[in-house]
């Protein structure tokens, strides 16, 4: 983990659209994040950076096993994950919240079922509530799930409101406030911190100039 370039796991997806100018702003080459060919590894060009290409849920994992130095996540997926890293830098990015909603207008029974893609966040949201809900996992379109029966509520990413409007449902109440973090396995934050502390600072800036 300590020698080679410094790597850092980006999520594939819509994500990556908002992240390039991030990185551009802080000097970093994003040619290789942008490039469109189907490597999962790709080093900058001076070979000090090296992008990991995954699936948003499994940065976290890859980050805290130490696979992989630095990974860029939402605060949704590290909330559900729990996993133990570091958070240096909130990238002021994809920001939306997680919400509990439901058909507009229909009060949800005492004991809901709840849908979502995040089962731990959902349980421990209901539990400290003291609701007894009954959480229901799904991998996607959760939306779809009260439509057609398969539960009462849900508990999903909220963005712009739209796939809730579009599909008759409100939101009942906030859960958590999400954006994009820059995330740190915690031996490599200790071990590199020579090439890390500069690139979190460079990307600092590059955040600070965003807003
Ligand atoms: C995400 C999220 C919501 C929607 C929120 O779904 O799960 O459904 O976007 O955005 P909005 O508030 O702007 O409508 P996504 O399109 O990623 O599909 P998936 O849930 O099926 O993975
Ligand atoms: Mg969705």
């Amino acid at each position: 983990m300590n020698e080679g370039p410094l790597s850092i796991a980006v999520p594939k997806g819509r994500i990556l659209k908002a992240l390039a100018p991030l990185f551009s702003r802080a000097g970093l080459d994003v040619g290789p994040l942008l490039a469109d060919d189907r490597r999962l590894v790709r080093d900058d060009a001076a070979g000090r950076l090296r992008y990991v290409f995954l699936k948003p849920d499994d940065v976290p994992t890859y980050v805290e096993y130490g696979a992989v130095d630095l990974g860029i996540a939402g605060r949704d997926t590290l909330l559900e994950k729990k996993a133990d890293l570091y958070t240096p830098l909130d990238l002021g990015i994809g920001r939306c919240r997680l919400a509990v909603a439901g058909p507009r207008g229909k009060p949800a029974p005492d004991v809901p079922r709840v849908a979502t893609k995040y089962p731990r966040i959902a349980a421990d949201f209901f539990a400290k509530k003291g609701i007894q809900a009954e959480v229901i996992p799904v991998s996607g379109s959760v939306e779809l799930a009260p439509l057609v029966g398969l539960s009462d509520l849900i508990v999903d990413v909220v963005e712009t409101g739209k796939t809730l409007e579009e599909n008759d449902l409100e939101v009942i109440e906030t859960v958590a406030e999400v954006s994009t973090m820059l995330i740190a396995n915690r031996a490599a934050y200790k071990l590199r911190a020579a090439e890390i502390r500069p690139l979190c600072e460079a990307l600092g800036k590059a955040v600070a100039e965003a807003a």
